[in-house]
């Protein structure tokens, strides 16, 4: 056993990162939160905050120091600092919880820089927990400005997507992070039901109370915008080939959230409230 029980959360302001310190500081737990800009972090009372960037592997020393496990996300495609990350939380701690991806319905490795990080991890020697959450709820904020004027123009409005709620995501990593039956499981994380993307917009309208219109947009168009918007063709080009075949193949549900956490995924419309104000 470790002598320290402290948890450092990597991506703590990010949207699953930001419940998993909150849902370790309200048990009691021992939160350390790793941040870009301290400044504007807003993290509840009490949770201690550091400074690491990933990409600046020196910098994760002192927050890595003295910790027993680590929360760790990869933000970017681009990896080339993550192989010196994962030796530093390794050297310090002896569990990583890797926030990771869902690849196809059967669960095994994610191709991609997902993929990579994971054997990073798994080749670090420590104990590991691989969270595989298939499309994140909170993907559809990138729609917050359309469905402010009532439009949301978007490609493949019938892509059905079992959507998950990063709270659920949280909940599962807290698990992780805190139990020992989870080290050496590879969960795959998704919503509780199937919803298509016009389906989403349509509830987003319900809940905020003003209604809002899907407009399919041409794929050509789509792809121009996306790769403006995102900066990566390749990864454009990735999302639109997963969103055509999520029209004639709708994405899996699985219960692994409910199984870890003992309580029933939020269904999108639970994230359409939580997030209301976001669409207002
Ligand atoms: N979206 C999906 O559908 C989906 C599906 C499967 C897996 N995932 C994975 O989920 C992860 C994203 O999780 P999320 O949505 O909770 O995050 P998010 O809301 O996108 O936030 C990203 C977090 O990473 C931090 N960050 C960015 N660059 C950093 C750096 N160089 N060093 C340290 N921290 C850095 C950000 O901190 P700052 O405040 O400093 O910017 C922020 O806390 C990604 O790894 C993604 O691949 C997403």
């Amino acid at each position: 056993m470790p002598s320290t029980h402290t948890i450092l959360v990597t991506g703590a302001t990010g949207n699953v990162g930001r419940h998993v310190v909150s849902g370790l500081h309200a048990l009691g737990a021992d939160v350390r939160a790793m941040v870009r800009t301290p400044e504007t972090a807003d993290l509840p009372e009490g949770v201690e905050v550091v400074y690491g960037d990933l990409t600046q592997p020196a910098t994760l020393e002192q927050a890595a120091d003295g910790t027993a496990s680590v929360f760790l996300l990869w933000p970017s495609t681009d990896i080339s600092d993550a192989p010196a990350a994962v030796e530093v939380f390794a050297r310090h701690a002896s569990r990583i919880v890797y926030l990771s991806a869902l690849e196809g319905p059967t669960n095994q490795r994610p191709n991609g820089h997902w993929g990579d990080v994971e054997d990073l991890v798994t080749q670090s020697g420590r104990e590991w927990t691989f969270l595989r959450p298939g499309g994140l709820a909170a993907n559809v904020l990138g729609w917050a400005d359309q469905i402010r004027t009532g439009v949301v123009r978007w490609p493949y409005g019938n892509a059905g997507r079992s959507l998950i709620h990063e709270a659920d995501i949280a909940d599962v990593a807290i698990r992780a992070l805190t139990e020992d039956g989870h080290v050496g499981a590879a969960y795959p994380l998704t919503g509780p039901e199937v919803l298509t993307q016009a389906e989403q917009v349509r509830i987003i309208g319900e809940t905020i109370g003003a209604p809002v219109r899907w407009e399919e947009q041409p794929i050509e168009e789509a792809r121009e915008n996306l790769t403006t918007a995102w900066g990566d063709p390749a990864f454009v080009d990735m999302a639109l080939a997963a969103w055509a075949e999520m029209v004639d193949t709708p994405e899996q549900v699985v219960a692994t959230a409910e199984a870890v956490t003992g309580t029933p995924a939020r269904p999108f419309r639970q994230w359409a409230r939580d997030h209301a104000d976001d669409f207002r």
